[in-house]
This record gives C-alpha cells, structure tokens and sequence, in this order.
C-alpha cells in the first residue's frame, strides 16, 4: 500500500521521540541483550507490561545471564514466577534457557525458523525476537498491532476471523518496500497501542499517523477491532483440604501434568463441573472463585483432620511461591486458624 512507507517514517520519528522507558530496552543506539528480550516476551505473553517489569526485574537480578537461569533448578524458576499466572510459561522458559546453552553455546539463534524449534516460542515470540533482538524485519502481532490495523483499515470483520486480513496489511507495513530499522518499528506498533491507540478512549488527536487511519476518518476508532461474542466458559467446583497442626500447615506439589503443573498448594479433591458432594454453597464457611484460560473454578477451602505429607511454617507460607488461586485460600484462612 502507498501509505505504509508514509506510516513506517511517522512510526519511527513518533518512537524517537516518545518510546517508554522498559528494563527489557536498550539505549537507543545500542542493541539490546537477546536474553532480556526473550525473557520480557515470554513473560509479556497474555500479561500487562505493568504486571510484568518487577517480575522482570526480579528475574535478572537472580539470573542475569541465559547461563544462570540454566543452572537454576525448574522449582526455583517456577517459585519466582508464581503470581505471574500460565505456569507452563515458565517450564518452558526453564527449557529453552537449558536448550540455548546446551546446543546453541548460551548465545541465542538470530533465525526465526531456529528461534521457532525451541521451547515456548511460538510464531509470534519467535518474530518479535528476531525483529527486536536482530533487527530482522519480521511480522510481528500483538494485541496492540492487531487493534492500530484493524482501525487503520477500519476492519468490519470481528476477531478472531479478521486475523488472516490483519495479517495480509500487518505484511505489507513490515516487510514493504521499506523494511528500516524493524526493531525500532515493531515496538513503536506496540508503544502506540499501549498509549495512544488504547482499546477504549484512544487519543486520536495526538496519534502520529490519524490521517492514514480510516476509522479516525469515521470518528469510530474505539468501536474496533470488533470481537465475536465470548462462549460463556464452564464453572467447575472442588474442595482444597487446609490440615493445620502446631503453627504449621500442609502443602503438596502438584503432579507435572495438568492445571498448574509442578507448583506449590494445598491439596485438593479433582476439579469437576458438578457441584461438591457435602458443601452447601450457601453454608459453606470459605469459598473462592477463581478464572482461568478456559474455566472457572470454585474452591471451598475445609479444614481436616487428616495430616498431609509436607508440612510448612504459618509465616514460610508467603514465600514458597503459591499460584494466585492458592494465595486467595490462604488469604482467606489464615486469620481464623
Ligand atoms: N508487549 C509485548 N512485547 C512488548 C515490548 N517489547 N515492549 C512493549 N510492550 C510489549
């Protein structure tokens, strides 16, 4: 398209100017370290930058090189990442860390199709490594750019079946007839959805490239990208068992398969989508509820009498990295023991 050129050079004298400050970044003249800009995407995947950059921080100041996280073991890595939810990110990123320095010397491959064999990273992490990192110019599809080119090009279809005609544009604006400095472009893309093109009440009036924007030509941009009605997701119900003796309370670790696979947590009975035998949902005295990817899950923590295997200090509770949906039964309890 005529105007892509026109949007790249806009998109990069706006980035000069206005690209916000993140400890994955680089000095604008320098190229940034492939093992920050690796471990920022993994954890950026389905996560706000905001909920990020302390985990972020977190992790290099353990692990400051690929070498490092390495030699970490996987229950270490998975303690530190508890919180950051998508627990089979972080088993993945373990393996890919041991995967870089085990067959690829500790120094990240530079091709997508390389980038794309290992561990964790996927078409898109593998395009915004390559682009960022390397400055290879890649196509690179976030949230953020999925929603400036939907209202670029005022896309009527809704997500997800508009993906393949954002893809189609997303093309020919980074890799056109003009591909410079696509590291620079690729995150000026996510910087400008994150700021300016937000999802609601976007700031067209300050937006580098309104007059190529169709949408702002309609005054509707907040109306896209359009989504297709969300399927309600199924409730599932289950029981967490609480055994407290002596200041101390029991935990397990959970199989290496299934939701929240190798972490830390109380007991519990199966999850199922039938309600609990023995819990009156009105009567009971604790319950939580908490949303994953694919379902919701209600939780009736009890107290029993039985011991379980491991058991852990009241006050060690908050630092052997519970997952949130853990961290809310304990919330709860913990007072009244
Ligand atoms: N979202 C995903 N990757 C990002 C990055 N590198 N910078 C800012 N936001 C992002």
């Amino acid at each position: 398209m005529k105007n892509d050129v026109k949007i790249r050079n806009e998109m990069l004298s706006w980035y000069d100017a206005h690209a916000r400050v993140l400890p994955w970044r680089s000095k604008p003249s320098e190229r940034p370290d492939p093992y920050y800009v690796w471990l920022s995407e993994v954890m950026l995947q389905q996560t706000t930058v905001q909920a990020v950059v302390p985990y972020f921080e977190k992790f290099i100041s353990i692990w400051p090189t690929v070498h490092d996280l390495a030699s970490a073991t996987q229950d270490d890595v998975l303690r530190e990442w508890a919180g950051l939810g998508y627990y089979s990110r972080a088993r993945n990123l373990y393996k890919c860390a041991q995967a870089i320095v085990s067959e690829h010397d500790g120094i990240f491959p530079n091709s997508v199709k390389t980038l794309k064999s290992l561990s964790g990273i996927g078409d898109y992490t593998s395009a915004a490594i390559a682009s960022i990192a390397f400055d290879i110019p890649s196509v690179v599809i976030d949230g953020n750019v999925e929603r400036v080119i939907s209202r670029l090009h005022r896309i009527d279809a809704p997500l997800p079946d508009s993906k393949t005609i954002i893809r189609e544009y997303a093309q020919n604006l980074f890799i056109g007839d003009n591909t410079d400095r696509p590291s620079c472009f690729a995150q000026s893309l996510m910087d400008l959805g994150a700021t300016i093109c937000t999802p609601k009440s976007p700031k067209c009036e300050i937006c580098p490239i309104s007059k190529y924007c169709v949408a702002f030509e309609h005054c509707d941009a907040q109306v896209y990208p359009k989504k297709r009605k969300k399927s309600k997701i199924p409730e599932k119900y289950g029981v967490a068992y609480i055994y407290v003796h002596d200041g101390k309370v029991g935990i397990e670790k959970r199989p290496e398969k299934g939701m929240l696979a190798g972490m830390v947590g109380f007991p519990t009975s199966e999850w199922n989508e039938d309600s609990v035998d023995n819990i009156d949902d009105d009567m009971s005295a604790y319950k939580i509820r908490h949303v994953f990817t694919h379902f919701a899950l209600t939780l009736y923590p009890q107290i029993i009498n039985q011991k379980t295997y491991n058991m852990i200090e009241f006050k060690e509770v908050d630092k052997i990295g519970l997952p949130t949906l853990f961290k809310k039964v304990w919330n709860m309890i913990e007072s009244d023991l």
